[in-house]
């Protein structure tokens, strides 16, 4: 890796980094409740006072029980994006999994032979982008030194998100809010010392509204913005967020067996289906558990989503992934090009977790699939991919499979090629970007019904909640976890 981007050096960045390897560890070990900041965030993460209409909070696009991303089946089937605290106001991506967000390194270009001063080197090869939050990285962790504590910075402000006007009016909210004192003495001393204009309420509920405040307090108040941030990193960082609780932990921490078809979905996940190459599933740097991406960018050919609102009133509009923020970069704008239309490899971690698919999945006598269910134990239809065109897991292996071999659908408008419609025809639309798609690693994978399907199986033993933890009232994990020995 060269070419380190700056990095603020704060006494945060370390306190963070501190915080986020102990939550680590203890994840691993067994957790005793949650540390007081990780308590902090987890306020602030389910509050829904930190919108601008009161009525959104981060969980409502990355809810626990379904894996931590949108819960709400209606919008899944179709669109995949969710409309901000605005009604009406849509961002363009289906939100990714929240969890285990805290783990991608900080966004780095890594230029291979170039780093080594060897004049054999091969200039012409291009960077491999590796790290960063969102699907394009571009919550680098530059700010903060973590890429979820950049990306908690960005959902409060943004108009089509929580959609508060200034930092001070989230600031206001959380000082203001039942858990200022745990705020303040998380964040002591006087972390909410700032004087407030007797007009904030007004002005925090307008789009446009703005906060006059001294040079003092707006200091202040930026200083308080980065610290709940990192908060709400930490407790995306703790064993409630990362919990490590699959039948891949069980497995590997040596009481579980994985059944026939989870055991030929591994071998093909590793051998023919080459998943592995991207979601890797060897255990990382210190024997962390393995989270099944290389946190690297690829263009997969995946199918506009026609029914996303954002595409459908901007019909010329293809989402451009990492270009898309590369371009702005100063020193990698040269690779935009190289990289149009990739999107970061997600975690696998949780895609199954309430899904009804998972439902045919779980074996008689199962334990673990009841658990991490929404409300009332239901089942939704989850969304996959960037833009959510996939609403099952067995139709994106049955898309990595046979991408290349089954016919383009032909004939159909540019809003009425959804999955349904492919699958219905057995065919599959044109990529949304047709720069870059990979045919390496995917596209005619010769994979069997029974092998797609034992695939799924394995992902499905990715759903955390299997190493169940029990739950106080306040929500906090308590640490009794039990194994289950089959
Ligand atoms: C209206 C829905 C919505 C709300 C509210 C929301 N998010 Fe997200 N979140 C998304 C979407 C969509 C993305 C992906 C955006 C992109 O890639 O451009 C995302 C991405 C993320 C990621 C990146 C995950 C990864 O691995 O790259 C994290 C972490 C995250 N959100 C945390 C939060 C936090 C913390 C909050 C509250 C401060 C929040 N989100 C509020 C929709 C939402
Ligand atoms: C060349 C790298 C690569 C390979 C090989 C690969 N993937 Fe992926 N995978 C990705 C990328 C990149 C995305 C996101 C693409 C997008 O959103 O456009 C993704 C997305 C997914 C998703 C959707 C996750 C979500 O949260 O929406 C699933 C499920 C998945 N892959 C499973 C698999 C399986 C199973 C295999 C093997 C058959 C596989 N992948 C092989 C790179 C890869």
């Amino acid at each position: 890796m060269s070419k380190k981007p700056k990095t603020k050096n704060t006494s945060l960045t370390y306190s963070l980094a501190l915080l986020i390897g102990m939550s680590a560890n203890t994840a691993v070990a067994g957790s005793n409740g949650l540390e007081p900041i990780e308590r902090l965030g987890k306020k602030i993460f389910f509050d829904e006072k930190l919108s601008i209409n009161r009525n959104q909070s981060c969980a409502t696009c990355h809810v626990p029980g379904v894996g931590w991303v949108g819960d709400d089946p209606e919008i899944n089937e179709h669109g995949a994006v969710y409309e901000g605290s605005i009604k009406g106001a849509f961002g363009d991506r289906k939100p990714p999994s929240s969890a285990y967000a805290t783990l991608a390194p900080i966004f780095y270009a890594d230029f291979g032979n170039r780093l080594v001063n060897d004049p054999e080197a091969d200039l012409s090869i291009d960077p491999l982008f590796v790290g960063g939050n969102f699907w394009d990285g571009r919550a680098t962790g530059w700010e903060l030194g973590n890429p979820a504590a950049d990306q908690a910075q960005g959902p409060f402000l943004n108009p089509v998100e929580q959609a508060l006007p200034d930092t001070a009016c989230v600031v206001y909210r959380v000082c203001n809010g039942k858990y200022g004192d745990l705020f303040d003495k998380v964040w002591s001393p006087n972390a909410c010392m700032i004087t407030w204009p007797n007009d904030i309420q007004g002005q925090c509920s307008k789009t446009d509204g703005v906060v006059d405040l001294s040079t003092e307090d707006r200091n202040k108040v930026e200083r308080a913005y980065d610290r709940i941030a990192l908060s709400i990193a930490a407790f995306e960082a703790s064993s409630d967020s990362n919990a490590f609780t699959s039948k891949i932990d069980a497995h590997r921490a040596g009481f579980y067996d994985f059944n026939e078809q989870e055991e030929l979905g591994r071998q093909i996940f590793r051998g023919k289906g080459m998943c592995s190459a991207c979601h890797v599933g060897t255990p990382g740097p210190g024997a962390a558990p393995p989270l099944f991406t290389d946190f690297t960018y690829d263009n997969l050919g995946v199918p506009r989503n026609p029914e996303n609102p954002f595409s459908i009133a901007n019909p010329e509009w293809a989402d451009p992934g990492l270009a898309g923020f590369i371009e702005n970069v100063a020193g990698y704008e040269e690779y935009a090009h190289a990289n149009l239309g990739k999107q970061k490899v997600p975690t696998l971690r949780n895609v199954g977790l309430g899904s009804c698919e998972a439902q045919e999945y779980s074996d008689d006598g199962d334990h673990g699939h009841q658990k991490g269910r929404g409300e009332g134990n239901k089942c939704i239809t989850k969304a996959y991919m960037h833009n959510g065109f996939f609403k099952s897991l067995k139709s994106v292996v049955n898309f990595y499979n046979t991408r290349d071999t089954k016919t383009r659908c032909e004939n159909l408008g540019i809003y009425d090629a959804t999955e349904k419609v492919a699958l219905a025809n057995n065919c599959w639309p044109a990529p949304e970007v047709a720069a870059n798609v990979n045919s390496d690693e995917l596209g005619d994978l010769k994979l069997t019904e029974a092998e797609e399907e034992a695939l799924v199986a394995f992902m499905m033993a990715m759903s955390d909640g299997y190493m169940e933890a029990s739950h106080d009232d306040d929500g906090d994990d308590n640490g009794k976890r039990k194994g289950k020995d089959d």
